[in-house]
Formats: C-alpha cells, sequence, structure tokens
C-alpha cells in the first residue's frame, strides 16, 4: 500500500466515504469532497479536518478541497421498537412495498444486524450484492424495492459473533449505499435500545421515526423506551402503529380484540403521538410474510391496511420539503 492509499484510507474514513482519491502534484494535493447533505457547520469541520490531515503527508505544501454535493439526500424513516418480535420488519417491508406503490422512490435497509428477516420477507435470500466505488449496490426485493441487509452480506449465523463497532460499520454500509434513485429509505431496526440503534440515531440522523407496538400493556411501555430513544437525539416522531391488533377470523371475516381495542391509540395520545395504523392479527399477513410475498403488494384485504399507512407517512413526508 502507498502512503497516498494510507491517507486516502484515512480520508475517507475521517469523512464518512465522502472524498476522492487524493492527488500531489509539486506540493499541491487536490481531492473531491462530496457535502451533499451535510449542514454548513459539520461541512466546515470536515474540510478542516481533512485539510489537517492531509497537510500530515510528507511534500504537502498546499492542499485544494473541491466541494461538490453531488450525493443525494435521502430521506430516512426509521421503524422500531422497544421490544422484539411486535412486527416491525413485517411493517417496515410492507411500509416500503406500500409506499413504492404510491409512487415514492423508496429503500429498504435491514439494520437487524444480528437478526435478519428482510431477505425472507422480500424473497431476496441467498442474493450478494456487488460493490462499485467502495459502495454496496442494493438488490432488487419483491415489490420491486431496492434493499440491503446483512443477510446480503453474511452467511446465515455468521454475523451473530460481530461486536459492537462492526455492526456498526455494517450498519454503515448499507445506509452509504448506491441508493441513487430513491428519495426515502426506510430502516427496520432491531429490537430494543443498543448500539446499533444509538449509531443509527446519532450518527445517520433519520428524519422521523415510526414506533410499532401490540396492544399489551407491557409492549407499550416498551414502546415509551423507544420513543424516548429518539426524542433525545431530536429525531422527530411521525407516530405510533399498533400491530396485531383484534384477530380477523379466517373463515368468516369476523374481526374480534383478544387483546383489548384501543389500547395503542389512548397511549398514542398520553405520549402525544400521531396515532398512525391500526394493522389487524391476520393469518394472511403472516403466511404471505413469510412466503416472501409482501402483503401489501397484493390486493386482498390484507394489503389495506398498510396502503392506508403509507398514504399516512407520505404526506407526512411531504410536510417536510
Ligand atoms: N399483523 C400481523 N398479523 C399476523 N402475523 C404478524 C403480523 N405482524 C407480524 N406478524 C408475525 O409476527 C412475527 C414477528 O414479526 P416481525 O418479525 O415483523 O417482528 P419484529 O418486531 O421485526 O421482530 P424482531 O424484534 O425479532 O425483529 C412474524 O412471524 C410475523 O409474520
Ligand atoms: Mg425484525
Amino acid at each position: 500500500m502507498t502512503d497516498i492509499d494510507t491517507l486516502s484510507e484515512r480520508l475517507a474514513a475521517l469523512s464518512d466515504n465522502r472524498v476522492s482519491t487524493p492527488r500531489l502534484r509539486e506540493g499541491a494535493m487536490t481531492l473531491a469532497l462530496d457535502v451533499g447533505g451535510l449542514s454548513a457547520e459539520e461541512r466546515s469541520a470536515m474540510v478542516a479536518a481533512i485539510e489537517k490531515e492531509a497537510r500530515k503527508h510528507p511534500g504537502v505544501e498546499t492542499v485544494r478541497i473541491a466541494q461538490t454535493a453531488e450525493r443525494h439526500a435521502v430521506t430516512i424513516i426509521a421503524v422500531a421498537s422497544g421490544k422484539g418480535g411486535v412486527g416491525k420488519s413485517t411493517v417496515s417491508a410492507n411500509l416500503a412495498v406500500a409506499l413504492a406503490r404510491l409512487g415514492v422512490r423508496v429503500g429498504l435497509v435491514d439494520a437487524d444486524i444480528y437478526g435478519p428477516s428482510q431477505p425472507r420477507l422480500l424473497a431476496s435470500e441467498g442474493e450478494r450484492p456487488q460493490a462499485e466505488d467502495k459502495k454496496l449496490i442494493p438488490i432488487r426485493g419483491a415489490g420491486g424495492v431496492p434493499m440491503l441487509s446483512m443477510g446480503h452480506l453474511a452467511q446465515p449465523g455468521q454475523a451473530i459473533a460481530w461486536r459492537g463497532p462492526m455492526a456498526a460499520n455494517a450498519l454503515g454500509q448499507m445506509i452509504d449505499a448506491k441508493w441513487d434513485d430513491i428519495d426515502v429509505l426506510v430502516v427496520d431496526m432491531p429490537p430494543g435500545t443498543g448500539d446499533v440503534q444509538l449509531s443509527m440515531v446519532q450518527k445517520h440522523k433519520p428524519a422521523g421515526a415510526v414506533i410499532v407496538s401490540t396492544p399489551q400493556d407491557l409492549a407499550l411501555i416498551d414502546a415509551t423506551r423507544a420513543v424516548n430513544l429518539f426524542e433525545q437525539a431530536g429525531v422527530p416522531m411521525i407516530g405510533l402503529i399498533e400491530n396485531m391488533a383484534g384477530y380477523v377470523c379466517p373463515h368468516c371475516g369476523e374481526m374480534s380484540d383478544p387483546f383489548g381495542a384501543g389500547g395503542a391509540e389512548s397511549a398514542a395520545r398520553v405520549m402525544g403521538l400521531p396515532f398512525l395504523a391500526r394493522i389487524p392479527l391476520s393469518i394472511g399477513i403472516r403466511t404471505a410474510s413469510d412466503a416472501g410475498t409482501p402483503p401489501a403488494a397484493g390486493s386482498d384485504a390484507d394489503a389495506a391496511p398498510f396502503l392506508a399507512l403509507a398514504a399516512t407517512v407520505r404526506d407526512w413526508l411531504t410536510t417536510q420539503n
């Protein structure tokens, strides 16, 4: 590895992979920095850090940094919950598919590094993403949604041994992939409030968060924990979704409420959050999800709550621009 390669790596780490390979000629070092999506403060801090690092390189007298804004700003929506198994992944996959059906240019990242489920939900198991310019190229999943998951990057079971920094790095690679054709990135968060979640809210700054809960009281207490994680990081709440709310009988279509009704809606009111959707517990949703045919892509009753949810999220997005 040459000195320039080493410098190049250091600059890439400093800048989140936003710099071109530096060139040194007659004492002048030139490089391009992609400043798209950065605030003025972030930009000047990054320029200063790059300049300082470049000046340490032997033979460098001047440093010229050409600032470009080619990086396309993507709006990140995090789908989270305090508790596992409440349906985050199901909601994320179907929200992405439904947004795509509504004409939103949307992609999906599965941030559940230790238990990825999106390759199964969107029928892209066993696929491996290619890379270009050190960036991953997303895979096209069911419903035409471009996606990346740890399940595409590691062999089954391998990711389990990864420690915090490696997991955060894998997340960064997926978020900073070549998402050239999309405006919105739905991120399926792992359960709870650990390292990956912190890295997500602090480093990748979602534009908003959706919290998924089930009607049980316990899950709602956990939802509050997830809400706090985002609020402390200044991430706006899009709202709360009640999943597995009411049971749709597969024989007669009648709806019953084994866990009680309206709990999440009133909890949302208490927490001051918009209530976004009520998604019933439906065998059809589970079997279609397991088969990699997202219900939101279909035309039966199971698609309806996801399409309504996507319309609400799309309206929220338009208020953000
Ligand atoms: N509305 C629903 N109706 C029926 N089954 C559902 C519904 N939502 C989710 N499920 C099922 O519940 C299980 C858990 O859902 P899912 O994997 O989406 O939850 P999760 O919150 O992402 O879990 P984890 O915390 O493990 O990541 C899955 O088998 C899924 O098919
Ligand atoms: Mg999940």
